[in-house]
């Protein structure tokens, strides 16, 4: 051996502790900047939607000139389980399907079927979700539950057909979303949850409505304000109607009382009829931004990793999947869990307390990564 060599020695006062690592929640096996576990990955199956709402896939944004994805460029079910694998072994417990609208990806349910075999590391099975529009549900809603779909969201923003068709803005009819609700309830896929984003002097005023049409019917309704994500939407601050005032809405009518979260890092503040006629959601990103204990991260249709609903880049994992220098599992749970361990986002958080965020890059839009 040569005398010159250095042996490199294992020095301890060199050694830099993470802050990661520092704040590894109890149970958790990667943590944020934040001390935030991951818990929940949301993949979106394609960025293509049969309803053009404004806060969403404005019509004028997204009209026949629009390019969609190609296929090639989506991930594969095949990469999509996968990738899914590799996010459980790191600490997902639930995963949501989303869009774009889910439903229209040809062969769905053999997704379902792939991503149910999946268990946690301790063996327990996933919470397998998926948020849809509704449009398609009387058709595929028993095949989604036979493939194994454990639970789903449906989207609707109103009970009077005018409004509702305003907002979704091709004339879908309430009518067929309310059967396609009643054939997912049909199925088994309860606890149905209804999501209703609301727009003040757009659809405020079917509130109510929407409120006495689920109250006691065991669908959970949940109001979401108006976000400012993606960068096509035409976001006005005078257009979110903060939760505090629909309560006071719901409240003159109907008493409620608070109830406690179900899980840590919940989206919705829940209330509870206080006749015992069920419960209802308040989604307020808006007005009491709730990233303290956000453990979402989201996989876009063409593989791309996103840490936050408002960021402006994401990780490219499929450059990881594919090609002749594609990596192994391990090496992806490396790469997945470094992208976490430096993850600091807080976007909502920060737009509350007044502080400037860069405008030099586009938000991406919520359809390509999922709500
Ligand atoms: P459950 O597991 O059924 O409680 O679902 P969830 O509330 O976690 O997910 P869902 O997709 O139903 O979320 C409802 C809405 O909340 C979304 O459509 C978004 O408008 C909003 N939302 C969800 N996740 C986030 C988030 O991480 N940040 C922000 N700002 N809004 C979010
Ligand atoms: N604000 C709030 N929620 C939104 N969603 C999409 N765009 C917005 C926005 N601008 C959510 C809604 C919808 C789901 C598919 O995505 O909850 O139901
Ligand atoms: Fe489609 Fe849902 Fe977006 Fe509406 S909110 S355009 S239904 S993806
Ligand atoms: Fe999570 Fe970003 Fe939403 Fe905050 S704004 S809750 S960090 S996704």
């Amino acid at each position: 051996m040569s005398s010159s060599r250095v042996i490199p020695l294992y020095d301890a006062r060199r050694v830099v502790t993470s802050p990661a690592l520092q704040l590894l929640p109890e149970g958790a096996l990667v943590a944020d900047q934040l001390g935030r576990p991951l818990r929940d990955l949301r993949i979106s199956v394609t960025d293509r939607c049969n309803f053009r709402c404004g806060y969403c896939m404005p019509k004028q944004v997204f009209d026949k000139h629009h390019q969609f994805l190609p296929h090639a460029e989506l991930l594969s079910f095949e990469e999509i389980t996968r990738l899914a694998r590799v996010f459980v072994g790191l600490g997902v417990e639930k995963l949501r399907i989303t869009g774009g609208e889910p439903t229209l990806r040809r062969g769905l349910e053999d997704l379902i079927a792939m991503l149910a075999e999946l268990r946690t590391p301790d063996g327990r099975e996933l919470d397998l979700t998926l948020t849809t529009n509704g449009s398609l549900l009387t058709r595929k809603a028993a095949a989604l539950k036979a493939a194994g779909l454990k639970r789903l969201t449906v989207s609707l923003d109103g009970l009077d057909d005018a409004v509702f068709q305003r907002m979704n803005d091709v004339g879908f009819p309430v009518s067929d979303v309310l059967d396609g609700i009643q054939a997912a309830r049909d199925a088994g896929l309860g606890p149905i949850k209804v999501n209703m984003v609301v727009q003040r002097g757009v659809n405020d005023d079917q509130v109510l409505p929407m409120a006495r049409h689920f109250r006691g019917s065991g669908v959970v309704l949940r109001f979401i304000e108006f976000m400012d994500v993606g960068a096509t939407n035409g976001w006005r601050m005078d257009q979110v109607l903060p939760s505090a005032e629909l309560l006071q809405r719901l409240q003159a009518e109907f008493p409620l009382v608070p109830l406690s979260a179900s899980a840590p890092g919940e989206t919705a503040e829940r209330w509870g009829y206080a006749d015992g006629a069920g419960e209802i959601g308040l989604i307020s990103s808006v007005t009491q931004a709730f990233c303290g204990d956000c453990n979402r991260a989201r996989l876009s249709t063409e593989g791309q990793l996103y840490t936050c609903l408002f960021a402006t880049r994401g990780h490219d994992l499929r450059t990881l999947l594919r090609g002749p220098a594609a990596a192994s599992d391990e090496q992806l749970a490396g790469a997945v869990a470094g992208v976490w361990g430096q993850r600091a986002d807080r976007y909502s958080q920060l737009r509350g307390s007044g502080i400037e965020l860069p405008a030099d890059e586009r938000r991406v839009e919520m359809h390509y990564i999922g709500g």
